[in-house]
């Protein structure tokens, strides 16, 4: 199959990123003007959700509509991948309908599998290794507020999530310096701590992470489906929460950003939520805006 997938930041060049980023910026600006732009008129994304969402599928599904599209989504609950239809087969079908399809879904090789069956681009909603979208508004958001993040040094304080893995790819791609203060047991994938090199350092001190740094990013302790896990975890977790007092040991042009949605009193302190360096509403907010330029950068010739 030869479209063109979205599968982690690996699947674009690094100066595709960046003009992504950058497209993301200017379509915020046509929005905010209420120009009307509708490059994806009569496409279609087929949306499937394994998982819980509200930001990922409120942006998705009012990004296509914005850009004259439609967006159909999909509950396992509600179609025949729930019932045990192979992912290969409704890849084939899909895909035979729809422009694009963006996958929530838990195990990472099941997005792969689809993918590789499908024959029209596929984006990665999340999945239990990678959240390359929420990257592409992190990505946005920092421009935005501080220009490019070359050169930077990021801290990422907490689980070795998907969330943090697409942190050390974002490092790659974005060429930053990424410090990661997490748990004994809780570290990234090893497989992505390889692909990045010396540019990743880990260390168990959220201290040491957060010093000098100029951003620094948490995201919950449990991740959906480690529901069970969740309080057992709040007592191994709790010295890597992050409040305004770490942000203090950090660069004064230091960002906070969390993909949300956030645990208050958990992985951040109720009151850093809305300090004047936390940036976690613009972060949500591109969701919708980087995410149109991925679309148009996937469908639009
Ligand atoms: N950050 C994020 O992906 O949020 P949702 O789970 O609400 O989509
Ligand atoms: N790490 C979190 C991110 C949610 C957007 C999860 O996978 O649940």
């Amino acid at each position: 199959m030869t479209a063109r997938h979205f599968l982690s930041l690996m699947d674009c060049s690094q100066s595709e990123l960046v003009s992504l980023i950058k497209r993301g910026v200017e379509l915020k600006a046509l929005h905010r003007q209420g120009a009307i732009y509708e490059p994806l008129k009569n496409r279609v994304l087929g949306m499937i959700f394994e998982k819980a969402s509200t930001r990922t599928r409120v942006s998705f599904e009012a990004g296509m509509i914005q850009l004259g599209g439609q967006a159909i989504f999909l509950s396992p609950r509600d179609t025949q991948l729930g019932r045990g239809e192979p992912i290969e087969d409704s890849a084939r079908v899909l895909s035979s309908m729809v422009d694009a399809v963006m996958i929530r879904t838990f195990a990472h090789a099941e997005l792969q599998t689809f993918a590789a069956h499908s024959k029209v681009p596929v984006i990665n909603g999340l999945t239990d290794d990678l959240h390359p979208c929420q990257l592409l508004a992190d990505m946005q958001t920092y421009l935005e507020h501080r220009g490019s993040i070359q050169g930077k040094t990021v801290a990422w304080i907490g689980d070795g999530n998907n969330m943090c893995n697409t942190f050390i790819q974002a490092a790659v791609q974005f060429d930053f310096n990424l410090r990661i203060a997490c748990p004994e047991g809780f570290e990234p994938d090893q497989q992505f701590l390889d692909q990045a090199g010396d540019r990743v350092m880990l260390t168990r001190d959220p201290r040491e992470a957060a010093a000098g740094a100029h951003l620094i990013n948490t995201d919950v302790w449990a991740s959906m489906g480690q529901e069970d896990e969740a309080e057992s975890r709040l007592k191994r977790f709790a010295p890597f929460q992050v409040t305004p007092a770490t942000l203090d040991l950090a660069d004064e042009s230091v960002l906070f950003m969390h993909c949300l949605p956030a645990h208050r009193g958990e992985e951040v302190s109720t009151e850093l939520m809305d300090d004047p360096r936390s940036v976690v509403w613009d972060q949500a907010e591109n969701r919708l805006h980087a995410q149109k330029a991925l679309v148009e950068f996937l469908l639009v010739d």
